[in-house]
């Protein structure tokens, strides 16, 4: 069961009231809905769209479908993008009954073996009709808004240097080009500036302090600009696409440099699908809003993953946090739960004694990360696969002409100083 807790030094909040299917939940002005949602103690907040097995939030960075939701009439919202407004309705989507108990699972139960729907009765006179028909209505996710938002035309602008992501690698790149007479503007699809560094809480994130604090400091002097909440979704030739609450734009730059981050590692175990399973970088970012993802948490660090899992368990410790905390050096083998994580079943990496059981109500993985490449492919950039996922080959951050790449996009460790020197150079060759 997930909750609330107050962290020690943490700013001073405003309160507002949202709901969720109708139910009040208490929240801070300004925080993640998904956030709120953890907090009030609501972990399964979607449904699979097949088989409408229970999903909970595990990226919190907009790459699962965890947290989908209808938010103030719009569907498919991930709830881990849009901040909490006093009023925000926030409403399930994709159920027969509720969020709890849906009835379409029974379709998971009919079909262990799996099912494709495409062939369902296929050619059997009558039956066909009805099953497309009963197909058409479930399948799919959420219902279109009752009116459309008028379409606005996309503008185009030019500019000197274009940074997207603000994580510690975009922040830095920005900070340095700037301090180099560049003209920069950042952008980032989140609700503030920091990307894993907000996964760090309190202590924890010290190393990245000076850094957010040069950055807040360059924005709110106008040497920066910075639009959050607005993802760059494409590239084609030299332009980089962006939408945000200012509309959509066709940027193009002298020089732009891709900070994407890193996704979270993402481990094959069974039950790797139930609310609770999240990444550790999740857990700490849900920590750092005040939610604790459960009274009963198993943190587990894999062979080349970290620092988010240790960092979580480190700042639990510290602050004294009401819950029973196992961190474990090893794999995830298995997790016990429909709707909820009861047991995690480990293997420590250390241990001959080779698995046991633990009883837990949420399993944060720290797993090695992969490269977010997905725009650095749309630009050219060479790309090898790895165990962890796709890897951006390039020997200096160069990616293609006028397009550059930073931070662990192109294997930069998360370390504020690798960071920080990296950034130094690559602004002497944007
Ligand atoms: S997309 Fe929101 S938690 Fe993954």
């Amino acid at each position: 069961m997930s909750f609330r807790v107050a962290m020690p030094g943490a700013p001073a909040v405003t309160m507002v009231t949202i709901t969720l299917d109708g139910e009040k939940v208490e929240a801070r002005r300004g925080e993640p809905v998904a956030a709120a949602l953890v907090g009030g103690g609501h972990l399964a907040l979607a449904r699979s769209p097949k088989f409408h097995r229970p999903r909970g939030p595990s990226c919190v960075r907009g790459a699962c479908d965890g947290c989908l939701a209808r938010v103030d009439g719009v569907p498919n919202v991930m709830t881990c993008l849009v901040p909490c407004d006093e009023g925000t309705e926030v409403v399930s989507q994709n159920t027969l009954g509720s969020r709890e108990v849906d009835f379409l699972r029974v379709t998971d139960w009919f079909f262990p073996q799996g099912m494709n729907h495409h062939e369902l009765f296929a050619g059997v006179p009558g039956v066909q009709q009805v099953m497309q028909a009963f197909a058409r209505r479930v399948a799919g996710l959420g219902r279109l808004p009752k009116s459309a938002a008028p379409a606005r035309a996309a503008q185009r602008r030019e500019l000197d240097v274009l940074v997207v992501g603000a994580g510690p690698s975009g922040m830095a790149v920005a900070l340095a080009a700037s301090a180099r007479g560049r003209s920069v503007e950042v952008v980032d699809e989140g609700l503030a500036v920091g990307g894993g560094a907000l996964a760090l809480a309190n202590d924890e994130r010290a190393p990245f302090r000076a850094l957010l604090a040069a950055f807040d400091a360059a924005v709110a002097a106008n040497t920066i600009r910075l639009r959050l909440r607005t993802p760059a979704t494409g590239i084609f030739g030299a332009d980089v696409l962006v939408a945000g609450p200012e509309g959509a734009e066709v940027l193009s730059a002298r020089a732009t440099v891709l900070a994407t981050g890193a996704h979270d590692g993402v481990l094959a175990f069974e039950g790797n699908d139930v609310p609770g399973v999240m990444s550790a970088r999740a857990g700490g970012f849900f920590l750092g809003h005040g939610a604790l993802v459960g009274k009963r948490i198993v943190v587990v660090v894999p062979d080349g993953g970290g620092p988010f899992g240790e960092a979580f368990a480190r700042a639990v410790t510290a602050a004294k946090l009401p819950c029973e905390l196992t961190l474990v050096r090893g794999e995830p083998v298995r997790v016990g739960g429909a709707s909820r994580v009861k047991s995690v079943v480990v293997r420590d990496a250390a241990a001959a004694s080779g698995e046991r059981t633990l009883k837990a109500d949420a399993l944060l993985v720290d797993a090695e990360r992969a490269p977010a490449y997905e725009l650095a492919e749309q630009v050219g950039a060479k790309l090898v696969h790895a165990p962890r996922g796709f890897v951006v080959a390039t020997d200096d951050g160069a990616l293609a002409p006028r397009f550059w790449g930073a931070g662990e996009l192109v294997g930069t460790p998360f370390d504020a100083e690798a960071l920080r020197r990296e950034a130094e150079a690559l602004a002497a060759r944007l």
